[in-house]
């Protein structure tokens, strides 16, 4: 029996080769713009996309691949994918939500403590004899008991809040309409007011058009003196100019982020400043989290190619 055609796209792990190997007849291309590399009658070929990556997934890559049915983004956040082309197409869209939840909202945690509690600096510290030759180090600041402030609660965001709830902190969050929450979880109709009532604020609102600039300058000068900022989400949420004057003018303490608008590349403000604690893209990067996204990727493929329900489509 022959093999369904996948393209993959992107930088897999070792385990999701034999894997894509033994399931489809595949090909690989490093990431988007090699489509327009490949020849002409594979193109024709490919019925189902296998997406990893951040660069654009558009109209332009679709009309490439004139017989593509599904596309199946490695991750939870699709907005590297253009979804209303997609459905102009008949192409299906999935991502890979939930299994990366745990993780992503650990990093949120991790990085806030690594930051609050000088983790790097005490580390260097040690490592430099410092400690031996002029004592301890300064003092650190506490997280637990603050208030926290989630911006956007959606699967991520409530991981976070439930974990920031376990360190004693008050939860206030932001989203569209208030939630159905345990006690005393406070919501704020707006990002400002949000801003204005935490002192540990963590993003995780979804990428995409409709949350561009969305933590704006407004809401970054609603933020007080003592404010922290962790961004798990995307770049794009946040106005990275506006943010990087609060950091580099002291207007905020500081900030923990994992996600950058010009990753991997950081704007070189990032890297002079001593208020923030950076990450490479890493919420998911765990090989369990990463088996379980790559296993989900390739199970809405399959569904699809034998004509059942899809696991966890957008469109
Ligand atoms: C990426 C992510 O998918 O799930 C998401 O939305 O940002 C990550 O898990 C990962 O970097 C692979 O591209």
């Amino acid at each position: 029996m022959t093999k369904p055609r996948l393209l993959a796209i992107g930088k897999y792990n070792d385990w999701d080769m034999p894997e894509m190997k033994s399931g489809f007849d595949l090909i690989e291309i490093a990431n988007s713009p090699a489509l327009s590399g490949l020849d002409p009658a594979a193109r024709e070929t490919v019925h189902a996309v296998a997406y990893k990556g951040h660069l654009p997934f558009g109209a332009a890559e679709m009309n490439l691949l004139p017989n593509l049915k599904i596309v199946a983004n490695y991750g939870v956040g699709y907005d590297a994918i253009d979804v209303a082309a997609a459905s102009a197409r008949g192409i299906r869209v999935t991502n890979t939500p939930d299994v990366l939840n745990d993780d992503v909202a650990d990093l949120a945690i991790g990085m806030l403590l690594a930051f609050t509690r000088n983790l790097m600096a005490n580390a260097n510290w040690l490592a430099r004899g410092d400690w031996a030759e002029k004592g301890d180090p300064p003092l650190a600041r506490k997280m637990s008991g603050a208030r926290a402030g989630i911006m956007g609660l959606g699967r991520i965001g409530r991981e976070i809040a439930n974990r920031m709830a376990a360190f004693k902190m008050d939860i206030h969050y932001h989203s569209r309409s208030a939630k159905d929450t345990p006690e005393g979880w406070v919501w704020h109709p707006t990002p400002e007011g949000l801003a204005a009532n935490c002192d540990y604020m963590v993003i995780a609102l979804v990428g995409g058009k409709e949350t561009e600039g969305y933590v704006s300058r407004k809401v970054i000068d609603a933020l007080g003196p003592d404010a922290v900022v962790a961004n798990i989400s995307r770049g794009s949420t946040v106005d990275e100019t506006a943010l990087l004057d609060a950091l580099e003018a002291g207007r905020i303490r500081g900030a923990a982020l994992d996600v950058f608008r010009t990753e991997p590349r950081l704007d070189p403000r990032f890297l002079a400043l001593d208020n923030v604690f950076l990450q490479p893209h890493q919420g998911s990067a765990t090989n369990e989290t990463r088996m379980g996204m790559g296993a989900l990727q390739r199970a809405n493929i399959v569904a699809h190619l034998a004509g059942k329900p899809l696991l966890t489509p957008v469109n």
